[in-house]
């Protein structure tokens, strides 16, 4: 007996250290029980968000999430980590469906049809492994499609025909759609599209313009960079990222919205001159790009071009790239409208180096030698850029100074969901228009009358900034030089 007391007494500190290191456990479980059942958006949702994101969001309220109404639960359906749509090819007939989720031997399969259609057509998705993590990403391309068409999908076999009312609730809450872009834009058909970048310090913060998004309900997105954060490196980062497009940016007819997506230098080991793919190997891991490159071109019909850029990341700015960019814009001369969009910035807001302004950072004064001599040459809508986590506009500006006829509008500056910067003050940025540390997107109107609109939106859905532009393209040089001579 005395032997056995001595044996307890000995054990009691150890076993006191046990029972309190079980309750924190417990404490810790429905801590994070508490954390999931959270409203998505609330602080509590920032837990989510990597160490580094988490880190920067320290002190900082979490900004209001605008609530989606149409928001798909977390329940049901498959076990997804992400849903996205892409193209590499023409949007107008086809559409790239992608997801992503944990196992290599989930279904592969998927069925679709046109809305209204009857039955089913099925259609088989490549897997491939998002290395180095093991997230298991599915793609599948849908062509032969008509304009302007919504379409419906769902992963695995076809169900069978629905007998009840109950049966077609079970397949409407187990598809998603998707829209084909238009042939042609007319007066009654604009085309709108959100556009943004630096899109991830917390979760909270991509929950909220998300929301945004959602609400306005645009035709696709395009993405200018800094997405997830990873850094090449945070695959939990991605998984974060996927979940709440997947999860938020879904339009009220239950349409998933498509993507457009571009570089930037958290994409990449080091941010900059990485090597394809491997320093970059969440993006080029879950995007198909036309070429495999990111640098490239995407047509709308005859009434857009997009066109990507690669800002220094894994593509030097100028050399192939450059010669590429002039051949790209000269053999698009026919497009009404035509949009760059690159990560970091010619005209930006921050990042100045010692005793210059932003504008004197070697890199934007290699985008300025590289490709905006070929923007001016061709004339182009608008500039996106993203990475200094401000909102901006410039005034319209031609060979580096203010030409309010026929100048380049740059708009960004690149804060969907980050701690914003500071910006110069009036005195200093002769460059800007209009700026501020606000985060936003901007949502663009392309119309078939060569107008087009630009607002910002903050991520409480307030107006920001409201641009109207009442020719689609700059002029190019070769016209804008004969217009100044007959003005001499
Ligand atoms: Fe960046």
């Amino acid at each position: 007996m005395r032997e056995l007391t001595r044996h307890v007494r000995a054990g009691a500190p150890a076993a006191g250290r046990h029972i309190r290191a079980a309750v924190s456990m417990v404490f810790a479980a429905l801590a994070w029980l508490s954390l999931a059942a959270a409203p998505q958006g609330s602080a509590a949702s920032q837990g989510s968000a990597a160490s580094k994101g988490a880190a920067e969001s320290q002190g900082a309220a979490a900004p209001p999430s605008a609530p989606v109404p149409w928001q798909r639960p977390l329940y049901g359906g498959p076990d997804l980590v992400g849903l996205y749509l892409t193209w590499s090819k023409d949007p107008t007939t086809t559409m790239t469906i992608n997801w992503v989720d944990l196992y290599p031997d989930s279904p592969s399969a998927i069925h679709w049809r046109r809305v209204g259609d009857s039955g089913w057509a099925a259609a088989n998705a490549a897997r491939t492994v998002v290395a180095p993590s093991a997230l298991q990403r599915r793609s599948v391309e849908l062509a032969g499609l008509q304009p302007d068409t919504m379409y419906e999908f769902g992963i695995g076999p076809a169900p069978e025909p629905p007998t009840d009312e109950k049966a077609v609730k079970a397949i409407e809450s187990s598809t998603w759609r998707f829209r084909t872009m238009p042939a042609a834009l007319s007066p009654a058909r604009p085309l709108r599209i959100v556009n943004g970048g630096d899109m991830m310090h917390t979760r909270a913060m991509v929950d909220a313009m998300n929301a945004q998004a959602a609400q306005i309900q645009p035709d696709f997105a395009i993405l200018g960079g800094d997405l997830a954060y990873d850094d090449g490196v945070r695959g939990a980062r991605v998984i974060d990222w996927l979940e709440s497009w997947m999860r938020i940016c879904v339009a009220e007819d239950r349409r998933l919205i498509p993507m457009v997506v571009g570089i930037g230098n958290h994409e990449v080991r080091g941010g900059y001159g990485g090597r394809i793919p491997d320093d970059a190997p969440y993006f080029y891991g879950l995007f198909t790009l036309p070429d495999g490159k990111p640098h490239y071109a995407l047509d709308f019909g005859r009434y857009l071009s997009i066109v990507m850029l690669d800002s220094g990341h894994t593509t030097e700015f100028g050399g192939a790239q450059a010669q590429w960019l002039e051949s790209a814009l000269a053999s698009r001369e026919a497009s009404q409208f035509l949009i760059a969009c690159y990560h970091y910035p010619a005209y930006g807001t921050t990042k100045a180096p010692e005793g210059g302004l932003p504008i004197d950072n070697p890199r934007s004064v290699a985008i300025r030698e590289a490709w905006v001599p070929h923007f001016e040459r061709y004339g182009i809508t608008v500039a996106l850029e993203h990475d200094h986590h401000n909102f901006k506009r410039t005034h319209r500006l031609r060979r580096h100074a203010r030409d309010d006829d026929n100048g380049i509008l740059y708009i960004g500056d690149g804060a969907w969901g980050v701690e914003t910067r500071t910006v110069p003050t009036p005195e200093q940025g002769w460059w800007l228009a209009k700026a501020s540390p606000t985060r936003h997107l901007w949502d663009i109107e392309l119309r078939s009358d060569g107008t087009a609109t630009m607002r910002a939106v903050a991520d409480d859905g307030s107006t920001l900034d409201t641009v109207t532009i009442d020719s689609p393209r700059t002029r190019p040089d070769a016209q804008h030089q004969a217009d100044s001579h007959k003005g001499q």
